[in-house]
């Protein structure tokens, strides 16, 4: 039964790998609704299908939830793509952020909003901090700096997190990347110029419970604040592999280290990833833990998981045989 006094929180990208986090953690807490683009298999919440990028059916859909709160995932993450589909990448980081943000401005209700490191260009030599000037280097980048700065000019009442080397459970993922790759070669070659947090998507959405429940002073105040947020500590790609494989015990697969300018990608990254984490600690008391523990827990975890998805679509695949 639902509780009339529970507050609402309605998450758009919902089956994505941040969103899917966000909704488990939520659910016990809050009435949580979703947003997503087509069917997913894993939500355990009532959701609706809606293309964020059609602003009628945006506000048809967020109306019809009532929501509390917004947050607002869904983008369009994939980097490389982006900087070869402008028009697309476009659409969805720009354009349905200020479907999304529109609405929730006649609701009078605020919007949570999750940007990236990749505003900034990565040559200063220290953390960023939320004050420092943004200067992207890739289309995505720009894209969700764009975003940024409209929620900053139009939201009533807006928290902009900026999050940095995201993995989870559900998607693709870095370390995901790394295994796949680690049973089929003896030697992976992995930069080891870029910095930054690898940031566990639990961490996050158990961050994001924090702040709804105990600073809900600050998720209503009238104001736009951005904040960063991320895992303790930092570590290059090619260090962070080789904690991947170690951790699975893989000691036989070696990591080679490589500069960036040897990966020829479309997108360019910056090489200083590392967000200042000062802010989100003194303001909403949000301290994560050291990223490698995150790792360890995040391991046996998507182990779970993979099993349950692979029985699950053996179970479909056996069901369409017989239908058939
Ligand atoms: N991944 C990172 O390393 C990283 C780093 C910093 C910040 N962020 C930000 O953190 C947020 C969450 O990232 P994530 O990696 O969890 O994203 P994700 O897994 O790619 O999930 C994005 C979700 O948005 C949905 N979506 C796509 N197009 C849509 C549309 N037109 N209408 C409605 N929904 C649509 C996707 O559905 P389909 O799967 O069906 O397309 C997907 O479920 C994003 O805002 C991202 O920019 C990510």
């Amino acid at each position: 039964m639902t509780n009339p006094d529970a507050r609402k929180v309605l998450i758009t990208g919902a089956g994505g790998m941040l969103g899917t986090d966000l909704v488990t953690v939520l659910n016990p807490h809050f009435e949580v609704g979703g947003l997503e683009k087509r069917p997913v298999v894993h939500l355990c919440v009532p959701y609706d299908i809606c293309d964020l990028t059609q602003p009628r059916k945006t506000r048809d859909a967020i109306l019809s939830h009532r929501p509390h709160v917004v947050i607002h995932t869904a983008a369009l993450t994939d980097v490389d793509y982006c900087e070869d589909h402008h028009d697309e990448a476009e659409e969805l980081n720009v354009g349905a952020t200020k479907n999304v943000v529109d609405v929730c401005n006649e609701l009078d209700i605020p919007v949570i909003f999750f940007s990236t490191d990749y505003v900034f260009d990565g040559s200063k030599k220290e953390p960023y901090t939320e004050t420092d000037v943004p200067c992207p280097i890739n289309f995505y980048g720009q894209t969700k700096l764009d975003a940024e700065r409209y929620i900053l000019a139009h939201a009533q009442r807006a928290i902009i997190f900026r999050i940095t080397w995201l993995y989870g459970v559900w998607g693709r993922s870095f370390p995901k990347a790394i295994l796949r790759q680690a049973a089929e070669l003896k030697t992976l070659s992995v930069v080891n110029d870029q910095v930054g947090r690898p940031t566990y998507t639990w961490d996050v959405a158990q961050s994001l419970l924090t702040v709804l429940r105990d600073k809900r002073e600050c998720v209503e105040a009238r104001s736009r604040e951005i904040f960063n947020l991320g895992n303790e500590g930092t570590v290059h790609w090619a260090d962070f592999a080789r904690f991947i494989l170690k951790s699975e015990n893989l000691n036989g697969i070696k990591v080679k280290d490589i500069p960036t300018s040897q990966l020829k990608r479309p997108a360019p990254r910056p090489l200083n990833s590392v967000l200042s984490l000062d802010k989100a600690r003194e303001v909403l008391g949000l301290q994560l833990r050291p990223w490698d523990e995150a790792v360890k827990e995040f391991l046996p975890r998507w182990k779970e998981v993979k099993e349950v998805e692979e029985q699950k679509a053996k179970a479909q695949a056996a069901e369409k045989e017989n239908i058939a």
